[in-house]
C-alpha cells in the first residue's frame, strides 16, 4: 500500500521533515534484521484524534527491546507522548502510526550489545488493510507453506523486523496463488495466527483463539476482541487449533490493528458461512470502541490534545 506523507517524523527526539528522516545504508539493523515495531491506529473522535491504545502499544514495544536485548532510550510515557506529538503534527483527524528502533550506525557484525539504539516515530493515512469490504464480504485465506516462527528459531512474542521474512514470504505466496492472506502453522502443525493479525474462529457455538505458545503474537486486538465478546455474551477461549477446526468451523475473522475485523469467506477453498453473525457483532462494537464511543473502553483511547 503506497504511503503518502505527513510533514515530519519524530526522530530520537526531534521532529525531522519527512524528506530528511533518513539513515546510513550501514545501518545494523538494515543488515541483520534487529529492530522492534509496532502498528497503531489513531481514530477521529468527537474530541480529535484519539490513539487506539497507545501506552499498551508502547509496552509491547518495551517488551519486544526487552527479548532483543536492546536498551530502549525512551520510556513507555515518552514514547507516549512523543507518538501524541507526531499526530498533532500531521494535522490527520486519524492515521497509522509506526513507531521503529533498531540499531543504528557505528558497529557491523553480530553483536548488538555495543550498538547505539536509533528511535523513530511515523505517521500516515492508511485505509483498511484487507479492503474496505473486508468485513462483509470476507477475506479468501490460504494455509501458508511456510511455517510460524519456532519459540527456538526467532522469538514471536517480539514484534521484530527480521520476523517478518517469515510474513512478507507467506503474503506474497498467497496473494500469487490468488488468495487475500496466508494463515501460518506451527512447526507442530497447530494453527498460529496470520502475516500480521490473530484468528478466532467458532466451533461449537463458542469462539477460540491461539494462544501465544502457538508461536501467535499477543495480539492488542485480540485482546480487545476477547473484551468485546465477552460483552456481547459470547464465549471465548484461547486453545490449540487443527487445521481441520478452519474447514469445519462456524465462522471465522483475523483481526489485528491494520486490519481491525475482517470476517472470512474461505480458507484453502472450503467455503466458511461469511460474514458470521458474531463477528458481524464483534465488528460493529469495534469500529465503536476504537473511537471511543463504548464508556466502559474509554480510557483505551488516548487523546492527542
Ligand atoms: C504477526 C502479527 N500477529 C498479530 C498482529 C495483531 O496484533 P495487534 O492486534 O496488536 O495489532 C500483528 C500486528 O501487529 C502481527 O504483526
Amino acid at each position: 500500500m503506497p504511503i503518502t506523507p505527513t510533514p515530519n517524523i519524530w526522530m530520537n527526539g526531534e521532529m525531522v521533515p519527512w524528506d530528511q528522516a533518513q539513515t546510513h545504508v550501514l545501518t545494523h539493523t538494515l543488515h541483520y534484521g534487529t529492530g522492534v515495531f509496532e502498528g497503531i491506529r489513531a481514530y477521529e473522535t468527537s474530541s480529535g484524534p484519539g490513539v487506539f491504545r497507545l501506552t499498551e502499544h508502547m509496552q509491547r514495544l518495551h517488551e519486544s527491546a526487552q527479548i532483543m536485548m536492546m536498551d530502549l532510550p525512551y520510556s513507555v510515557e515518552e514514547l507516549v507522548e512523543a507518538t501524541k506529538a507526531v499526530v498533532r503534527d500531521s494535522g490527520l483527524p486519524g492515521c497509522y502510526i509506526r513507531p521503529i528502533a533498531y540499531f543504528g550506525y557505528g558497529e557491523m557484525g553480530l553483536n548488538t550489545l555495543p550498538c547505539s539504539v536509533d528511535v523513530a516515530i511515523a505517521c500516515w493515512p492508511w485505509g483498511a488493510y484487507l479492503g474496505d469490504d473486508a468485513v462483509t464480504k470476507g477475506v479468501r485465506m490460504k494455509i501458508s507453506s511456510w511455517s510460524r516462527h519456532d519459540h527456538n528459531t526467532m522469538p514471536p512474542a517480539s514484534k521484530t523486523t527480521g520476523n517478518y521474512v517469515n510474513s512478507s514470504l507467506a503474503k506474497v505466496e498467497a496473494l500469487k496463488a490468488g488468495y487475500d492472506e496466508a494463515i501460518m502453522l506451527n512447526p507442530q502443525g497447530l494453527v498460529s495466527e496470520c502475516t500480521g493479525e490473530n484468528i478466532f474462529v467458532a466451533r461449537g457455538g463458542r469462539l477460540v483463539t491461539p494462544p501465544m505458545s502457538a508461536g501467535a503474537l499477543e495480539g492488542i486486538t485480540q485482546d480487545t476482541v476477547m473484551a468485546i465478546a465477552d460483552d456481547l455474551g459470547f464465549e471465548v477461549i484461547v486453545s490449540d487449533l487443527a487445521r481441520s477446526d478452519l474447514y469445519i468451523c462456524e465462522e471465522m475473522f483475523v483481526c489485528g490493528t491494520a486490519a481491525e475485523v475482517s470476517a472470512v469467506n474461505s480458507v484453502d477453498d472450503r467455503e466458511i458461512p461469511c460474514p458470521g453473525e458474531m463477528t458481524t457483532a464483534i465488528a460493529a462494537e469495534y469500529a465503536k470502541c476504537v473511537r471511543g464511543e463504548l464508556p466502559q473502553y474509554k480510557d483505551w483511547v488516548e487523546l492527542v490534545g
